[in-house]
């Protein structure tokens, strides 16, 4: 690299402080207004850019990443899922892309618990009868949830989130089984007390609750088919922090619909920001709107990641967070 600042454009509006310290380090254009760049728009950033900071509602698909200039070195992305872009063409391009990993397992693994809590204990639905001036006063055989203790959790994905979520959750008496591609070491599976299954199929069919932690690629989307989904027991609860795509919505709206499992807690959406209107109607599900990131602590994190990746790349070196394509 040079010694001139590299032209940083940034997709989004990020914390006050990250913005900063970027106008700092950087030739950085900002996005002030916060609007999320149409396809034309982002083309034309990596037309000119030496970096292109994004985030997940930028979608760089082999398309967009083919208008990339002959600048642009690195793709550095503020969030740690990067299934919005086609890694393989950046890579076959030379171009860097990274991630913010780390910095969000605790708080992504804080709000799935609290999602499993919501939904095993009807905290939403609750809420609402209060607001709506319906509570009548304390009911023996009124808002029966379902206890933790004693149940069975199914971790799907037992990455760094999984497994922060897995602490929480023993907490609670929860009992630890997961499916991943490969056992965790014998270190974490024994301070876990965790169970692993090979088979998807035959722990989704023996857990009372499943959390998806497992990142969106190829290999997972719908991994959580209409198939599998009907292998759940009826008192079973789904909760997704991970993304959406990971879980055939339709088909888990109906049978949630139909009460053929208890509930849901969903932070995510196959079609964000679109969520299945059945969804909207339901009792049985708490909604969230993909904030399972978002507390100021994170964000400010997430953005030191996105300097210091850009900024090791300045320096000559290979940024810290690259994200390889499986195929290397
Ligand atoms: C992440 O970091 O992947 C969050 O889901 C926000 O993009």
């Amino acid at each position: 690299m040079a010694s001139r600042k590299p032209k940083v454009i940034v997709t989004r509006k990020l914390p006050d402080a990250v913005e900063t310290r970027m106008r700092e380090l950087f030739d950085a254009e900002l996005n002030l207004d916060d609007a999320p760049m149409s396809p034309d728009a982002l083309a034309a950033a990596l037309g000119r850019a030496d970096v292109l900071a994004t985030t997940i509602t930028d979608r760089l698909d082999e398309g967009v990443i083919s208008q990339a200039g002959p600048r642009l070195k690195l793709i550095a992305n503020f969030g740690v899922g990067v299934d919005h872009i086609d890694l393989a063409a950046a890579h076959s391009r030379g171009i860097f892309v990274t991630n913010t990993p780390g910095v969000l397992t605790e708080d992504t693994a804080d709000l799935t618990m609290g999602l499993i809590l919501a939904s095993t204990r009807r905290v939403v639905e609750g809420a609402a009868v209060l607001q709506a001036g319906e509570f009548r006063g304390w009911n023996p055989t009124w808002m029966l949830g379902r206890r933790l203790r004693g149940k069975r959790l199914g971790i799907v994905g037992m990455g760094r989130i999984g497994q922060a979520l897995a602490r929480r959750a023993r907490a609670f008496g929860l009992a630890i089984h997961y499916h991943n591609r490969k056992p965790v070491s014998s270190v974490i599976s024994e301070e876990l007390e965790a169970t692993y299954w090979e088979s998807l199929d035959q722990m989704l069919a023996r857990m009372d609750i499943v959390s998806v932690n497992c990142p969106h690629t190829p290999g997972t989307y719908h991994l959580l088919s209409a198939r599998r989904l009907r292998l759940l027991q009826p008192h079973a609860f789904i909760v997704n922090t991970a993304r959406g795509e990971i879980i055939d919505e339709a088909a888990l709206a109906g049978m949630l619909e139909r009460n053929e499992i208890a509930g849901a807690g969903l932070d995510v959406f196959e079609h964000e920001p679109s969520v299945n209107p059945k969804l909207l109607k339901l009792k049985n599900v708490v909604l969230l709107p993909h904030m399972s990131s978002a507390t100021i602590e994170t964000r400010l994190e997430m953005g030191d990641k996105v300097v210091i990746n850009i900024r090791t790349w300045m320096d000559g070196h290979k940024p810290p967070d690259r994200v390889i394509p499986e195929f290397l």
